[in-house]
């Protein structure tokens, strides 16, 4: 070998050793040492050599993760162990009986010791390592047969392409879970959404529709994962007495585990594990259908042994189900706020994920016909976790003869307006304004809301009660309502009471802040974090009303279309009325110190809060980081800071521990803002 030659292959052996380290503290570990783009740097170098190279690449070269050519078809594989299936229980009687099925084989009247797993929604994979390279990956098919899917296997970021530490056996197959994390779902489906594309049905499907696909670049592009949960063929090692100490040992191998395994004792230590899990399982970062119990003592296992295709020694306990098969009766359009118009299908109702759903969002035209929902159809409703229920797909086996497609109103269903949809903006809009009785009441329902003027007393129900009957228009007309409490007195459902109440809270509002103000008028696009700023960089509410787009576009939080929404609000005789209006109904708010962006504590982070606190609200926590300079956002991303989180954070803890964003608990985040 040259001097040149040499100096290569090792460069590649270098490469090869740091983005396995790396990619392994990142996929497996979540504990990146390195940014993403000096990862990417690595990457390509490594790449260009093997291109410049071919001879040197090696079938386990962090490069092949990328997915290669595409394949004509699969080559079938056939399991030396065959792949089972699982019985399954669904009550804490049923796990009694299982309970005792195993102890009255075993004729033994001893604690029998589990591991109990969460049962991962995906689908099983194989993997099989010859000396401690990644050689085989295969579908579990029917059991016996599966397909050879090596090539997407390779793409699965946290499947190490081979293995390491001690010890390792001359062939090892492992088998486990692959699946699509909920945040990624989530993700794909947005970006297919705002392309007009095809959205997956759920996680599961996902994750089986890119493991099987021919294209290994695609498969790479679904950002799959995989949990190991046992092993099949085992040769050159001996294994340890108990399931879960093989699993542990499969984690000193390097392979990807399931954070969430125990070991627990008899069907008491089961069904607490399984109600631990069931409230554990909207923050979990991927779908579970259940828990899986096994017999953690081999010998115990081999001696129960199987029964047709399903082990005696394990169970899976399902969880309720997420998905439900229900009819759709109506569809209806909704107008909101700003006019958007949004189909609603009104179903039979049905139980689904905890609760009876009987309305479910089609968000958009879009979507109503890349599914193809009609009315009559036979629809399958999902409802995960806290997401709002959502159509899922259609059973279009079922669809009634003479089902006709959905239409888009051309008027508006509440005021007969015009209904408009701009070119490339998937909602279509009532053209309104506030001479919609839907768009007025809304605008009046958020003015009056928690987190605007927070007046108290007047909820949803009310503000539809008083437009309806003419006593009130817009927002500025709430503060001529104390002029006519006898007709408010004789609305249904009021008291001469409520009416004083109503009156005492609309009084008290009339004390706010600058931003809630801001916020409360209902721009388009101008949320609390926003109005903030806003608030901020003016001080006061006659500069807003005459900033011109060039200057609102240098504020933070402000981009091109904020600041056009902005510039239009304010470009509105009416809205300017209605300003004045409100603000000689004696509206008024502090002076607020302007400070430089820079110079407050939390300037450049961005928080976000999830959860209940219990020494707060959760809006008095976002008010004092957005004081303190922090941006405070919705939704977790790369570029948050840190979230915090209460009580029942939801999927929010799962996707910031994805993405590897700091955690706060209340606690942490005292201290943070105490400093
Ligand atoms: S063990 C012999 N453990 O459930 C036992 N399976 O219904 C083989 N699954 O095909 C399975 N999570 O795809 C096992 N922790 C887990 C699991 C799990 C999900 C799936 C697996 C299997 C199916 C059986």
């Amino acid at each position: 070998m040259s001097h040149q030659e040499k100096q290569i292959t090792d460069r590649i052996e270098a490469l090869t050793q740091q983005l396995n380290h790396h990619s392994r503290q990142y996929y497996v570990l979540d504990d990146p040492e390195i940014p993403d783009a000096e990862y990417d740097r690595l990457f390509r170098e490594l790449q260009q050599l093997e291109q410049d190279h071919p001879e040197l690449k090696t079938i386990d070269s962090p490069t092949q993760r990328v997915g290669g050519e595409a394949l004509a078809a699969f080559t079938q594989v056939t399991h030396r162990i065959p792949m089972l299936s699982l019985g399954n229980v669904f009550s804490e009687q049923e796990l009694l009986d299982f309970y005792k099925r195993v102890r009255d084989r075993l004729k033994t009247e001893d604690e029998i010791e589990f591991t109990a797993e969460p049962k991962l929604d995906g689908l099983a994979i194989s993997l099989l390592y010859e000396k401690g390279v990644l050689l085989q990956a295969a579908t579990r098919g029917d059991g016996s047969v599966g397909e050879n899917v090596t090539e997407n296997a390779r793409t699965i970021r946290n499947i190490p392409l081979h293995l390491s530490g001690n010890n390792i056996p001359d062939v090892l197959e492992v088998r486990g879970e692959v699946f699509m994390s909920k945040a990624v779902f989530e993700k794909l489906n947005q970006q297919a959404r705002d392309k007009g594309e095809k959205t997956f049905v759920n996680p599961r499907n996902a994750a089986a529709g890119s493991l099987r696909q021919l294209d290994s670049k695609i498969a790479a592009s679904r950002q799959l994962s995989m949990y190991c949960y046992a092993v099949g063929v085992v040769e050159g090692f001996e294994l340890p007495a108990t399931h879960s100490e093989i699993l542990q040992q499969l984690g000193e191998w390097g392979l990807p585990l399931c954070h969430e395994v125990e070991v627990v004792q008899a069907a008491s230590g089961c069904q607490s594990y399984y109600e631990k899990i069931g409230k554990l399982r909207e923050q979990l970062a991927y779908d579970i259908d259940g828990v899986v119990y096994k017999v953690n003592s081999l010998s115990l296992q081999q001696q129960l042994g199987f029964v047709a295709r399903a082990p005696r020694w394990a169970t899976a306990h399902k969880f309720p189900a997420q998905e439900e098969i229900t009819q759709v009766n109506a569809i209806e359009f909704q107008v909101g706020r700003t006019g958007a118009i949004t189909p609603v299908a009104r179903l039979e109702p049905v139980f689904v994920g905890g609760v009876t759903v009987s309305n479910a969002t089609l968000h958009n035209m879009d979507e109503i016909r890349r599914k193809d929902v009609r009315v009559g159809d036979q629809v399958i409703i999902r409802r995960a976790g806290d997401v709002i229920p959502e159509v899922a797909s259609v059973v279009f086996a079922n669809r009634p003869a003479g089902s006709v497609e959905v239409e888009l109103p051309r008027v508006c269903p509440v005021c007969g307006s015009d209904v408009v949809q701009e070119k490339d903006e998937a909602v279509a809009r009532c053209s309104g304004g506030l001479y919609c009785h839907a768009q007025r009441k809304e605008g009046i329902k958020h003015f009056a809301s928690r987190r605007a003027m927070d007046i108290d007393g007047l909820g949803d129900k009310l503000v539809e009660q008083l437009v309806d009957a003419d006593l009130i228009d817009h927002i500025d007309d709430l503060y001529l309502l104390k002029d006519k409490t006898q007709s408010i007195a004789a609305m249904e459902r009021m008291g001469q009471k409520s009416v004083d109440n109503l009156i005492d809270s609309l009084e008290k509002s009339k004390a706010t802040t600058l931003p809630r103000f801001i916020f409360a008028l209902g721009i388009r696009e101008v949320g609390e974090v926003t109005a903030a700023s806003l608030a901020n960089h003016f001080g006061d509410i006659r500069p807003l009303m005459q900033a011109n787009e060039a200057e609102l576009i240098n504020i933070a939080d402000v981009g091109p279309v904020v600041a056009s929404r902005v510039v239009n609000f304010f470009s509105q005789a009416h809205n300017l009325e209605v300003i004045d209006r409100l603000l000689s109904a004696g509206i008024h708010w502090p002076a607020i110190e302007k400070k430089a962006e820079s110079e407050l504590p939390l300037s450049g982070l961005s928080f976000v809060v999830t959860g209940t606190l219990s020494g707060m609200g959760r809006n008095d926590a976002k008010q004092l980081l957005i004081d303190k300079g922090a941006k405070v956002t919705g939704s977790v991303s790369k570029k948050t800071s840190y979230l915090v989180v209460g009580e029942n954070p939801g999927s929010k803890a799962a996707k910031a521990e994805e993405l590897g964003v700091e955690i706060l608990d209340e606690e942490a985040f005292l201290l943070l803002i105490k400093d």
